[in-house]
């Protein structure tokens, strides 16, 4: 019998020192943990044997954090211990991928994750311009960028994506255009562009409430979004998610999964995991994730009934352009979610949020600035 499909997510927390807007669960300064911490990760991974037997991997990420930061040996570590729990000859058939940042990678560093069955990079650059980067807390220049990804190319890696950052302070449409510009001449498969998320208690959050940095206005953000969705559609990238494009067949598998509600597992502090219709999530909390037993650090978060996993199943494929399917929805709950749905749906219809087209439900291009909106249905 065919084993059902699991992705697994690996959290690496540490950072050379934190960007001024991120509130990912990272740590700078922190390399006497570094080793002991990845022996937890270890330890977390066997101890999930059975679970990994259970199912067929399909995709495995290396996020952060910077998972670059840390030696190298440490995430060969990580991918022949999976390798061995989960009984993989080889990552061959998997999507597996690095965040990695500029600044942090030497070409041994990256020959290693290739030699370890690393076979997707994922680079934070954000934007292109220097005194943006300096503005946001980067540890790096483009010049940083460029050598990595020149080094990631004459290594053979050939699944690159890239993320940009736009909204950003003292960000306009003309450095928006040059990052687009520098960077789809590089022409990495795959581009991430994020809208600016201005993250409670971040030092970004304190400069902009004092007064010392600007934001750009709504409407001069929304017009940087409509412009890399035209530049990046204009180049051959499908925009296939709110903030994802990518050339054809180039879409993150492992993003794909999770939007499509499949299951994965999460190892390392904060790493959330979803199996067998449970939400659950390891602590935030670094120095607990360390010292408690291994049976302490996780929390139920959610048990799905059927009602919950239809809506969130919404929640999810409406982030996709696409939509939801309903032929698929209907194969995997056996009803018609437009039936289930009819409220929700002729109320965002009829708002101009959402559109039916042949077999998908779909935001319209006015639901794709106005996301939120149509996700608050089905929460
Ligand atoms: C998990 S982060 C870490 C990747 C890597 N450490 C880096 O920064 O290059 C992945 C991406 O999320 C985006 N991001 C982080 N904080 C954000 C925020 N507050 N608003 C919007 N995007 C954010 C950035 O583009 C970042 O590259
Ligand atoms: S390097 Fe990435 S994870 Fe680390 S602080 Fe910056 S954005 Fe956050």
């Amino acid at each position: 019998m065919l084993k059902p499909e699991l992705g697994i997510y690996i959290h690496i927390p540490f950072c050379k020192q934190k960007c001024m807007y991120c509130d990912f669960v990272s740590f700078p300064n922190q390399e006497e943990k570094q080793a002991q911490y990845i022996e937890k990760v270890l330890q977390e991974i066997n101890q999930e044997k059975e679970i990994l037997l259970k199912y067929q991997i399909t995709t495995i990420y290396i996020g952060g954090g910077t998972p670059s930061v840390i030696d190298s040996k440490y995430i060969t570590d990580i991918l022949n211990t999976i390798k061995k729990v989960a009984n993989l000859e080889n990552l061959e058939n998997i999507e597996v991928t690095i965040e990695v940042n500029p600044g942090t990678v030497t070409e041994e560093k990256l020959l290693s994750y290739k030699n370890s069955g690393i076979n997707r990079l994922s680079i934070g650059l954000q934007t292109t311009n220097d005194r943006l980067l300096k503005t946001i807390g980067r540890i790096h220049k483009y010049q940083d960028f460029l050598n990595t990804y020149k080094t990631a190319r004459k290594l053979g890696f050939n699944n690159i994506n890239t993320d940009l950052m736009i909204g950003l302070p003292t960000q306009n449409l003309k450095d928006v255009k040059k990052s687009l510009e520098e960077i789809i001449m590089l022409k990495p498969e795959h581009i991430s562009v994020y809208s600016l998320i201005l993250e409670e208690n971040t030092p970004m959050e304190r400069l902009v409430d004092q007064g010392k940095l600007k934001l750009p206005s709504d409407e001069a953000e929304r017009r940087q979004y409509h412009y890399v969705k035209n530049i990046l559609e204009l180049n051959g990238y499908i925009h296939y998610e709110i903030s994802n494009f990518a050339f054809p067949t180039k879409q993150s598998k492992h993003n794909c999964n999770c939007w499509e509600q499949k299951e994965y597992i999460g190892f390392g502090v904060s790493a959330h995991s979803y199996i067998s219709k449970k939400r659950y999530s390891n602590t935030n909390n670094l120095n607990q994730y360390l010292e408690k037993n291994l049976n302490e650090i996780k929390t139920i978060n959610e048990i799905q009934n059927q009602e919950s996993q239809e809506k969130e199943y919404m929640l999810l494929g409406l982030r996709k352009l696409d939509g939801v399917q309903i032929t698929k929805f209907k194969e995997k709950f056996g009803k018609n979610p437009i039936y289930i749905f009819r409220n929700e749906i002729k109320k965002l219809v009829e708002q101009g949020l959402l559109e039916i087209d042949l077999d998908n439900i779909l935001l319209t291009s006015k639901g794709l600035d106005l996301a939120n909106l149509v996700w608050e249905e089905f929460i």
